[in-house]
């Protein structure tokens, strides 16, 4: 049989066909438009999701027999509101998990309410991204359209709900919207009273690895697929990409460098970081996670080379960089302000200890760093909940280069296992179908059989060594920088 595995992400959408055996035979991408309507604002228009996945999964299929189509699952961007009306149109365009607009709603949450409480209630605490301060956004500063608000959904719910009619969501993604008592993987009736909402208004819940439905006939006859190809909850993508990884059980930690920067934690059993600095979610094995969080990594070097550097041959930057562990440049990462562990959506990117013999290379070097640095953060965190991490997987775009899993390894001090396939959510996706479908017994079985290790970035002691000054040093920059940062908006 055959699995479509849709890992919804901010710049496009990647589909990747797996079969029986874990065998990935085809993968598409599909692009989308990103709207920064206000600086730190970010939306996306959910139409334009479903007509890329659409035509994606249409490619993806063309040259196989689609009657062996079994299963489509997800893997999706988390935390975005989307909000439909009575007659299931759009009401207004989806507001994303690196949207900063709700720093007065979070200071409601997270000061009113007060942050035990929310932790309480849900395991997490509020950040601007999350789902619930979007909400309240919604109902203060557009009151008319929060009032047409029949279903509240996530972006990959929105695409299982035109394909299978059915409003789901699953516990990972579930767990990002501060709506959700991640411990007992039910709705908050606290959190929604909160926010002016009620349980009918969200959607059922079900486990990542659980069938919601099938297509529906108009679906099925639109792609070719056979009605009983079934629709499987899915995952956030994060918790996704675990599960591509092979990052599921427990303490084990899957780096993602996609457009965010994810450290993830698998654990079998529940816990909250008492920092409120990680995210206490449910996974998507049926288990849980902790998750550090930073809102701009590979967009980064993705945002120094294409729009101000202008070059699309990132490898040849990345060649002429020869100097590790001694850049006297620094850049902090933090374009769309920061989540993990900062909390800060007015802190902003920053280059600082330029001089005159700086060259193009150490600044390239320095956003690379930077970003490995500010997974440090997340990482200190970690190690100071008592949590030990000796290796770690890595997915995502900037997975690929070499140069950035040595420096990460080292900057982190840990070994990077570098897996077969570095695509993270979209087989994940499949792998959670491959399960619903009863491919294999567990999510667990289907790691097991399906994630190879094929390589491992060691760190070096004498390049650890240099690093853990450099990091001593960039550690000390956000603070002197934060109340600036406060006075530039
Ligand atoms: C996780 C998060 C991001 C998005 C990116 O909390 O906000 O990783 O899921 O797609």
């Amino acid at each position: 049989m055959l699995y479509i595995g849709v890992d919804l992400g901010t710049s496009a959408v990647k589909l990747l066909l797996m079969d029986g055996s874990g065998k990935i035979l085809h993968i598409v991408s599909k692009e989308y438009p990103l709207y920064f309507p206000n600086p730190g604002w970010s939306e996306q228009k959910p139409e334009d999701w479903y007509t890329q996945v659409m035509a994606g999964i249409k490619e993806l299929i063309q040259d196989v027999d689609k009657s062996q189509v079994a299963g489509i699952s997800f893997g999706g961007q988390m935390h975005g509101l989307v909000i439909l009306d009575e007659n299931d149109q759009v009401i207004r365009p989806a507001i994303l998990w690196n949207d900063g607009r709700t720093t007065e709603e979070c200071d409601y949450l997270n000061n009113v309410i007060g942050k035990e409480k929310l932790s309480q209630y849900t395991a997490n605490i509020s950040f601007t991204g999350f789902t619930a301060p979007k909400v309240l956004w919604v109902k203060n500063k557009e009151p008319e359209n929060f009032a047409r608000i029949k279903k509240i959904m996530l972006p990959k719910d929105y695409i299982a709900y035109k394909l299978s009619g059915v409003h789901c969501t699953d516990v990972s993604d579930a767990s990002g919207m501060l709506l959700f008592d991640v411990k007992n993987r039910c709705w908050s009736k606290e959190m929604c009273e909160i926010c002016g909402i009620t349980t009918d208004q969200l959607a059922k819940i079900y486990e990542s690895y659980e069938a919601v439905g099938t297509v529906l006939p108009e679906i099925a006859k639109e792609l070719g697929i056979p009605e009983s190809c079934k629709v499987v909850a899915g995952a956030g993508d994060n918790a996704a990409a675990a599960v591509g990884t092979g990052t599921v059980g427990d303490g084990n930690c899957n780096i993602s460098l996609g457009t965010s920067g994810t450290i993830f934690i698998s654990s079998e059993k529940f816990g909250v970081d008492k920092f409120n600095a990680l995210h206490a979610f449910a996974h998507a094995d049926g288990h849980f996670h902790l998750m550090g969080c930073m809102l701009s990594a590979a967009s980064c070097n993705k945002w120094w080379m294409d729009e101000i550097i202008g070059t699309q041959d990132y490898g040849k930057e990345q060649a002429a960089i020869d100097k590790l562990g001694e850049n006297h440049v620094y850049f902090l990462p933090y374009l769309m302000g920061e989540r993990s562990p900062i909390n800060d959506p007015l802190a902003r990117g920053t280059f600082i200890g330029l001089t005159m013999d700086s060259t193009r290379a150490d600044m390239t070097q320095a956003v690379l760093e930077g970003v490995a640095f500010a997974l440090r953060d997340s990482f200190e965190v970690a190690k100071a909940l008592g949590i030990h991490i000796e290796r770690s997987k890595i997915c995502g775009g900037g997975a690929k280069s070499p140069l950035w899993k040595k420096m990460i390894a080292n900057i982190l001090n840990v070994k990077v296992d570098v897996i077969e396939s570095e695509e993270g959510p979209a087989l994940g996706g499949a792998m959670l179908a491959a399960v619903a479908c009863g491919e294999f017994e567990s999510v667990q079985e289907a790691a097991d059989k399906i994630v190879k290790i094929v390589d491992t970035v060691e760190p070096e002691p004498e390049l650890v060594a240099k690093y853990e000054a450099r990091y001593q040093q960039y550690k000390e920059i956000y603070p002197a920088c934060k109340e600036l940062f406060r006075k530039i908006q």
